[in-house]
Protein backbone atom coordinates (compact mmCIF):
# COMPACT_ATOMS: atom_id res chain seq x y z
CA UNK A 1 0.00 0.00 0.00
CA UNK A 2 1.38 3.40 -0.85
CA UNK A 3 -0.41 6.83 -0.29
CA UNK A 4 -0.85 9.01 -2.82
CA UNK A 5 -0.74 12.48 -2.92
CA UNK A 6 -2.81 15.24 -5.40
CA UNK A 7 -3.92 18.70 -5.21
CA UNK A 8 -7.37 18.67 -5.72
CA UNK A 9 -7.97 22.57 -5.64
CA UNK A 10 -5.81 25.28 -5.09
CA UNK A 11 -3.75 24.17 -1.73
CA UNK A 12 -6.43 21.08 -0.95
CA UNK A 13 -4.52 18.29 -1.57
CA UNK A 14 -6.09 14.40 -1.24
CA UNK A 15 -3.68 11.70 0.29
CA UNK A 16 -5.10 8.47 -0.84
CA UNK A 17 -4.61 5.03 0.11
CA UNK A 18 -6.15 2.25 -1.57
CA UNK A 19 -7.03 -1.17 -0.09
CA UNK A 20 -7.58 -4.06 -2.38
CA UNK A 21 -8.89 -6.47 0.35
CA UNK A 22 -11.79 -4.13 1.01
CA UNK A 23 -14.74 -4.41 -0.77
CA UNK A 24 -13.28 -6.84 -3.20
CA UNK A 25 -12.49 -7.28 -6.15
CA UNK A 26 -13.12 -3.07 -6.54
CA UNK A 27 -11.30 -1.80 -3.56
CA UNK A 28 -11.55 0.64 -1.25
CA UNK A 29 -9.69 3.97 -0.85
CA UNK A 30 -9.60 5.75 2.55
CA UNK A 31 -8.76 9.81 1.71
CA UNK A 32 -7.27 12.45 3.85
CA UNK A 33 -7.24 15.89 3.02
CA UNK A 34 -4.74 18.79 3.81
CA UNK A 35 -5.61 22.29 3.32
CA UNK A 36 -2.35 24.67 2.86
CA UNK A 37 -2.52 28.17 4.56
CA UNK A 38 -0.60 29.78 7.24
CA UNK A 39 -2.55 27.22 10.17
CA UNK A 40 -2.63 24.02 8.09
CA UNK A 41 -5.39 21.82 8.72
CA UNK A 42 -5.94 17.77 8.20
CA UNK A 43 -9.33 16.70 7.60
CA UNK A 44 -9.31 12.53 8.46
CA UNK A 45 -6.59 11.72 10.66
CA UNK A 46 -6.46 7.97 9.07
CA UNK A 47 -6.26 4.77 11.36
CA UNK A 48 -3.86 4.17 14.01
CA UNK A 49 -2.02 1.27 11.45
CA UNK A 50 -2.16 3.90 8.97
CA UNK A 51 -0.14 7.02 10.71
CA UNK A 52 3.40 6.67 9.24
CA UNK A 53 2.37 6.25 5.73
CA UNK A 54 -0.03 9.18 5.82
CA UNK A 55 2.46 11.40 8.40
CA UNK A 56 5.10 10.47 5.76
CA UNK A 57 2.72 12.18 2.67
CA UNK A 58 1.74 15.15 4.62
CA UNK A 59 5.31 15.48 5.85
CA UNK A 60 5.72 16.02 1.41
CA UNK A 61 3.94 19.17 1.87
CA UNK A 62 4.26 21.03 5.13
CA UNK A 63 6.85 20.30 7.87
CA UNK A 64 4.67 17.99 10.28
CA UNK A 65 5.31 20.28 13.69
CA UNK A 66 3.34 23.41 11.49
CA UNK A 67 0.01 21.22 11.61
CA UNK A 68 -2.52 23.72 13.71
CA UNK A 69 -5.26 21.97 12.93
CA UNK A 70 -6.81 19.00 12.99
CA UNK A 71 -10.32 17.56 11.94
CA UNK A 72 -12.78 14.97 10.68
CA UNK A 73 -16.57 14.51 10.19
CA UNK A 74 -17.65 11.55 12.74
CA UNK A 75 -16.20 9.30 15.48
CA UNK A 76 -14.54 6.44 13.77
CA UNK A 77 -11.42 4.94 13.18
CA UNK A 78 -10.63 5.68 9.76
CA UNK A 79 -11.67 9.20 10.14
CA UNK A 80 -10.06 9.78 13.71
CA UNK A 81 -7.74 6.74 14.66
CA UNK A 82 -4.67 8.36 14.51
CA UNK A 83 -6.09 11.87 16.34
CA UNK A 84 -3.69 11.53 19.11
CA UNK A 85 -0.41 11.12 17.03
CA UNK A 86 -1.30 13.69 15.07
CA UNK A 87 -1.29 15.60 18.67
CA UNK A 88 1.73 14.23 19.48
CA UNK A 89 3.44 15.14 16.16
CA UNK A 90 2.75 18.39 16.27
CA UNK A 91 2.75 20.29 19.04
CA UNK A 92 0.24 23.44 18.51
CA UNK A 93 -2.54 21.34 16.79
CA UNK A 94 -5.89 20.68 18.50
CA UNK A 95 -8.53 19.01 16.85
CA UNK A 96 -11.54 20.56 15.65
CA UNK A 97 -15.16 19.83 15.95
CA UNK A 98 -18.91 20.47 16.52
CA UNK A 99 -20.62 20.67 19.64
CA UNK A 100 -21.89 17.30 19.64
CA UNK A 101 -18.90 15.45 18.91
CA UNK A 102 -16.72 17.52 21.58
CA UNK A 103 -19.70 16.78 24.13
CA UNK A 104 -20.07 13.02 23.52
CA UNK A 105 -16.31 12.30 22.97
CA UNK A 106 -13.58 14.26 21.92
CA UNK A 107 -12.94 16.12 25.43
CA UNK A 108 -12.65 12.78 26.64
CA UNK A 109 -10.62 11.07 23.87
CA UNK A 110 -8.40 13.69 22.79
CA UNK A 111 -5.47 14.28 24.44
CA UNK A 112 -5.22 18.01 24.24
CA UNK A 113 -8.98 19.92 24.83
CA UNK A 114 -10.25 20.41 21.61
CA UNK A 115 -12.10 23.63 19.61
CA UNK A 116 -15.71 22.92 19.88
CA UNK A 117 -17.09 24.76 16.98
CA UNK A 118 -20.84 26.08 16.92
CA UNK A 119 -22.78 24.69 13.77
CA UNK A 120 -21.72 27.28 11.14
CA UNK A 121 -18.72 28.71 12.63
CA UNK A 122 -15.82 29.54 10.46
CA UNK A 123 -12.06 28.99 11.41
CA UNK A 124 -9.72 31.10 9.53
CA UNK A 125 -6.34 29.35 8.43
CA UNK A 126 -5.11 31.97 6.84
CA UNK A 127 -5.10 31.87 3.03
CA UNK A 128 -8.11 29.25 3.76
CA UNK A 129 -11.12 29.35 5.84
CA UNK A 130 -13.11 26.54 6.63
CA UNK A 131 -17.12 26.29 8.25
CA UNK A 132 -18.38 24.01 10.16
CA UNK A 133 -21.56 22.60 9.22
CA UNK A 134 -23.64 20.08 11.80
CA UNK A 135 -25.25 17.16 9.57
CA UNK A 136 -26.72 14.84 12.82
CA UNK A 137 -26.97 10.90 11.47
CA UNK A 138 -25.99 11.99 7.79
CA UNK A 139 -24.78 9.71 6.83
CA UNK A 140 -23.66 8.35 9.78
CA UNK A 141 -22.77 9.42 13.88
CA UNK A 142 -24.96 11.61 15.76
CA UNK A 143 -21.82 13.98 16.02
CA UNK A 144 -21.80 13.94 12.36
CA UNK A 145 -20.52 17.38 10.53
CA UNK A 146 -18.80 18.94 7.49
CA UNK A 147 -16.16 21.23 6.46
CA UNK A 148 -16.79 23.14 3.32
CA UNK A 149 -13.34 25.93 2.38
CA UNK A 150 -14.91 28.97 1.17
CA UNK A 151 -11.75 30.24 -0.76
CA UNK A 152 -11.75 27.17 -3.33
CA UNK A 153 -15.67 26.29 -2.70
CA UNK A 154 -14.55 22.90 -2.03
CA UNK A 155 -16.94 20.85 0.32
CA UNK A 156 -14.84 18.06 2.38
CA UNK A 157 -18.23 15.95 2.29
CA UNK A 158 -16.55 12.80 4.57
CA UNK A 159 -18.59 9.54 3.94
CA UNK A 160 -21.34 11.74 2.02
CA UNK A 161 -20.87 10.04 -1.55
CA UNK A 162 -19.08 6.90 -0.80
CA UNK A 163 -18.04 4.54 -3.13
CA UNK A 164 -15.65 1.60 -4.06
CA UNK A 165 -12.87 1.43 -7.00
CA UNK A 166 -9.85 2.85 -7.18
CA UNK A 167 -10.94 5.89 -9.55
CA UNK A 168 -8.82 9.00 -10.15
CA UNK A 169 -7.73 11.65 -7.76
CA UNK A 170 -10.52 14.20 -9.54
CA UNK A 171 -13.31 13.42 -11.78
CA UNK A 172 -15.98 15.26 -14.03
CA UNK A 173 -17.97 11.98 -14.06
CA UNK A 174 -21.07 11.26 -12.20
CA UNK A 175 -20.34 10.17 -8.60
CA UNK A 176 -24.21 9.95 -7.91
CA UNK A 177 -24.82 6.49 -9.24
CA UNK A 178 -21.66 4.95 -7.64
CA UNK A 179 -22.60 6.28 -4.48
CA UNK A 180 -25.74 4.74 -4.60
CA UNK A 181 -24.58 1.33 -5.20
CA UNK A 182 -22.06 1.45 -2.75
CA UNK A 183 -25.06 2.69 -0.27
CA UNK A 184 -27.12 -0.42 -1.50
CA UNK A 185 -24.18 -2.40 -0.83
CA UNK A 186 -22.80 -1.62 2.60
CA UNK A 187 -26.21 -0.08 3.80
CA UNK A 188 -23.76 2.93 5.89
CA UNK A 189 -26.32 5.54 6.19
CA UNK A 190 -28.36 6.16 9.49
CA UNK A 191 -31.76 6.48 7.38
CA UNK A 192 -33.48 8.85 8.80
CA UNK A 193 -36.41 11.90 7.64
CA UNK A 194 -34.23 14.51 8.16
CA UNK A 195 -31.78 13.30 5.22
CA UNK A 196 -32.90 14.78 2.11
CA UNK A 197 -33.36 18.38 3.69
CA UNK A 198 -29.55 18.47 5.14
CA UNK A 199 -27.78 17.46 2.62
CA UNK A 200 -30.24 20.01 0.35
CA UNK A 201 -28.71 22.85 3.00
CA UNK A 202 -24.86 21.78 2.06
CA UNK A 203 -26.19 22.67 -1.89
CA UNK A 204 -26.64 26.51 -0.63
CA UNK A 205 -22.49 26.46 -0.42
CA UNK A 206 -22.67 25.59 -4.07
CA UNK A 207 -19.60 23.85 -4.17
CA UNK A 208 -17.00 23.77 -6.87
CA UNK A 209 -15.29 20.61 -5.57
CA UNK A 210 -16.73 17.58 -3.66
CA UNK A 211 -13.87 16.30 -1.53
CA UNK A 212 -14.48 12.56 -0.97
CA UNK A 213 -13.28 10.67 1.86
CA UNK A 214 -13.77 6.98 -0.03
CA UNK A 215 -13.74 7.88 -3.78
CA UNK A 216 -11.83 10.53 -6.09
CA UNK A 217 -12.68 14.21 -5.51
CA UNK A 218 -15.35 15.81 -7.99
CA UNK A 219 -15.01 18.84 -9.55
CA UNK A 220 -18.28 20.65 -11.34
CA UNK A 221 -21.81 21.17 -10.27
CA UNK A 222 -21.77 20.15 -6.56
CA UNK A 223 -25.28 21.35 -6.18
CA UNK A 224 -26.62 19.31 -8.22
CA UNK A 225 -25.07 16.17 -7.16
CA UNK A 226 -25.68 16.91 -3.85
CA UNK A 227 -29.45 17.45 -4.97
CA UNK A 228 -29.47 14.05 -6.45
CA UNK A 229 -28.06 12.49 -3.72
CA UNK A 230 -30.53 13.82 -1.57
CA UNK A 231 -33.46 12.94 -3.55
CA UNK A 232 -32.32 9.45 -4.03
CA UNK A 233 -31.56 9.24 0.17
CA UNK A 234 -35.64 10.86 0.60
CA UNK A 235 -36.72 7.71 -2.07
CA UNK A 236 -34.89 5.35 -0.11
CA UNK A 237 -36.29 6.59 3.21
CA UNK A 238 -39.96 6.85 1.69
CA UNK A 239 -39.26 3.13 0.49
CA UNK A 240 -38.43 1.76 3.73
CA UNK A 241 -41.10 3.51 5.63
CA UNK A 242 -43.77 1.74 3.14
CA UNK A 243 -42.15 -1.42 3.73
CA UNK A 244 -42.11 -1.04 7.57
CA UNK A 245 -46.63 -0.12 6.56
CA UNK A 246 -46.69 -3.01 5.21
CA UNK A 247 -45.31 -5.48 7.75
CA UNK A 248 -47.48 -3.45 10.26
CA UNK A 249 -50.37 -4.42 7.81
CA UNK A 250 -49.47 -7.62 7.50
CA UNK A 251 -49.13 -8.56 11.89
CA UNK A 252 -52.15 -6.93 12.26
CA UNK A 253 -54.18 -8.88 9.33
CA UNK A 254 -52.37 -12.32 10.46
FE1 LIG B 1 -18.01 6.72 8.61
FE1 LIG C 1 -15.14 7.15 6.34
Amino acid sequence: METAISEIADGIFRLSTFVPDIAPPQGFTFNQFLIRGDEPMLFHTGLRLMFPMIHSAVSKLISVERLRWVAFGHVEADECGAMNQWLAAAPRAEVAHGQTACMVSVNDMADRAPRQLADGEAIDLGGKRVRYRDTPHIPHGWEAGVLYEENTRTLLCGDLFTQTGNGPALTESDIVGPAIAAEDMFKYSSLNPGMGATIRKLAEFSPLTLALMHGPSYKGDGAAALHALADSYDRRVIDSVNAAGLMQHDREAA
